[in-house]
C-alpha cells in the first residue's frame, strides 16, 4: 500500500471508487482546501486503486470549545477506508501514521482526532493508537444530498488528543 497526497488527477480517480453524494464531491472540497495550504489530503492506494483517505486539518477543529481547550492542535479527520472488506487490515491505522508524521515534520507535538458518540469501533482504534479524550463537542457540518438538498448535521462527538506524538 502507498499513501500520497491527494493531485488535482486523483480527485476523478476518488469520486469514481470513493464517492460522495452532491454536486461538489468532498475529495474535490478537501483538495481545495489543501491548496489553500489548510489542510493535507492523504490517500491510500492499493494496486493503482484509492482505498481511504484522511484530512490533515492544519487549521485544527472548527468547534470553539475544543480550540479554547487546546489551542493549535491539528486535527486529524475525514478518515474512511473503502470498500468496507478492506477495514480491520490495517489500512485506518497506517493512515493516522501518516498524518502524526507530517505534524512531527513540522515540528507539532499534538495530533487531535473528534469521534461520534456512536462510533465506538472507531474510539477502540483511536484509543489503541494513544488517543486520549479531552473534551465533547458537538460536530455540525452540511453536506450536499443526490437531489441537491443540504442536510445540516449535528453530531455529539468526543474530541481526542494525542501528545506527545
Ligand atoms: C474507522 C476506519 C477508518 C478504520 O480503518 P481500518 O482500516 O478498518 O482500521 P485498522 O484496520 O487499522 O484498525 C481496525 C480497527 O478499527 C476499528 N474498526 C474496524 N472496522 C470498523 C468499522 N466498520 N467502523 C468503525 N471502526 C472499525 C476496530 O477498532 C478495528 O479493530 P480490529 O482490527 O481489531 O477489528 C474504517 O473502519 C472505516 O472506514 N469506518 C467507517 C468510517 C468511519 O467510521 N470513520 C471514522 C470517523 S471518526
Amino acid at each position: 500500500m502507498e499513501i500520497t497526497a491527494c493531485t488535482a488527477a486523483d480527485v476523478a480517480l476518488l469520486d469514481l471508487h470513493m464517492g460522495s453524494p452532491g454536486r461538489t464531491s468532498f475529495h474535490a472540497r478537501r483538495f481545495a482546501r489543501q491548496e489553500a495550504g489548510e489542510c493535507t489530503y492523504l490517500v491510500a492506494w492499493l494496486d493503482g486503486r484509492p482505498v481511504g483517505h484522511t484530512e490533515m486539518r492544519w487549521t485544527g477543529c472548527a468547534d470553539p470549545r475544543v480550540r479554547a481547550v487546546r489551542p493549535g492542535c491539528p486535527e486529524i479527520g475525514g478518515l474512511a477506508v473503502w470498500p468496507e472488506e478492506l477495514r480491520s487490515h490495517g489500512i485506518g491505522t497506517t493512515l493516522v501514521g501518516a498524518a502524526e508524521q507530517l505534524a512531527r515534520a513540522r515540528d507539532l507535538t499534538v495530533a487531535g482526532i473528534g469521534v461520534a458518540k456512536d462510533n465506538p469501533r472507531a474510539a477502540a482504534l483511536y484509543a489503541r493508537l494513544g488517543y486520549r479524550p479531552l473534551v465533547d463537542y458537538l460536530d455540525r457540518y452540511s453536506y450536499e444530498d443526490v437531489d441537491g438538498t443540504i442536510r445540516e448535521c449535528v453530531d455529539p462527538c468526543a474530541f481526542l488528543v494525542k501528545e506527545p506524538l
